[in-house]
């Protein structure tokens, strides 16, 4: 855990889409930094001078971290100006995780959108390392348009040792792959909820209809979590920032099992 903000050396930075870059982060110092988090927890990634924000961990290694930033404002555009060479400040990692070490035996459904894709897709480097472990690992993921799509490099992977299902909303003529809603390919897929459990990440809207398909393909809600975005300021359950009907979505979430949520409302 750092628990005071570190200085991390950016060692990669790669285009995913407009406005958003992969960047792998390790120690600055001569001592190796050896990271320890789970997936689904965030850290607080900052710009001295500018502010925080907190940013999901899209890898799954001791070694080394990866967040996926999209601009949208003063600390995520200022993030995106920084190079490989150039330090980014953290503190971390804090929130709850997807407990994958806990589900172990069953299929697991993968269901994202936009930006959501990014800590799903450390779920799928853990389930990848530890393959033996699971059943069959579905994927189900959405993007605005092909030039939206994250990590071209490795759905092109995920499509030959998982069940890759991928569709666009909006595509040119030529276009070859799946055109929809996200929704839309979870339900064609025609899979029953015997020994599955879904992960989720995506925006809010994307997460409600998700849920709703799922609930009519007989899905219950305690196999269902979900990784909740909020505004935050301490990222630990000292300020109250991203509190909803008395739940700290920092400290408890942000990834909940879905029945334990039922009454959270924004
Ligand atoms: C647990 C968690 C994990 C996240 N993981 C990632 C990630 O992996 N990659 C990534 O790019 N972003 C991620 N985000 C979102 C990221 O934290 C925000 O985009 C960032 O805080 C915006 O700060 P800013 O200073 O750049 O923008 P600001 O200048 O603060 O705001 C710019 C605009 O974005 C809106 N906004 C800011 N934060 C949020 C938010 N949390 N939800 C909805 N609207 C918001 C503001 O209202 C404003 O319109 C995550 C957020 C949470 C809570
Ligand atoms: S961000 Fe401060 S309490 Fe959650």
């Amino acid at each position: 855990m750092l628990s005071k903000s570190t200085p991390l050396k950016i060692v990669k930075k790669e285009k995913q889409a407009d406005k958003t870059y992969l960047f792998r982060l390790e120690g600055s110092g001569k001592k190796k930094i050896k990271f320890d988090y789970k997936i689904g927890q965030f850290y607080q990634v900052s710009v001295p001078g500018i502010g925080e924000a907190p940013i999901s961990v899209c890898s799954f290694s001791e070694d080394f971290l990866e967040f996926n930033i999209r601009g949208v404002g003063d600390v995520t555009d200022k993030l995106l100006e920084l190079e490989v060479g150039d330090n980014i400040w953290i503190r971390g990692p804090y929130g709850t995780s997807y407990p994958l070490d806990k589900l172990k035996g069953n299929n697991i459904m993968i269901i994202g959108g936009g930006t959501g894709i990014a800590p799903l897709r450390g779920a799928l480097k853990y389930l990848e390392m530890h393959r033996a472990d699971f059943e069959r690992v579905h994927i189900f993921f959405g993007c605005r348009s092909p030039e939206e799509v994250l990590f071209k490099k490795d759905m092109h992977h995920w499509d030959r040792i998982f069940d890759l299902n991928l569709t666009v909303d909006k595509a040119p003529a030529n276009y070859k792959g799946k055109v929809g809603l996200v929704t839309k390919i979870v339900e064609e897929s025609g899979l029953d909820n015997r020994n599955k459990v879904v992960l989720i990440c995506g925006p809010p809207i994307m997460m409600k209809f998700v849920i709703k398909t799922l609930e009519s393909m007989g899905f219950h809600y305690d196999q269902i979590f979900l990784s909740h975005e909020r505004r935050m300021k301490c990222g630990v359950g000292m300020c109250g920032h991203c509190m909803i009907s008395g739940i700290y979505v920092c400290k408890d979430g942000p990834v909940f099992r879905y029945d334990k949520i039922l009454g959270m409302h924004e």
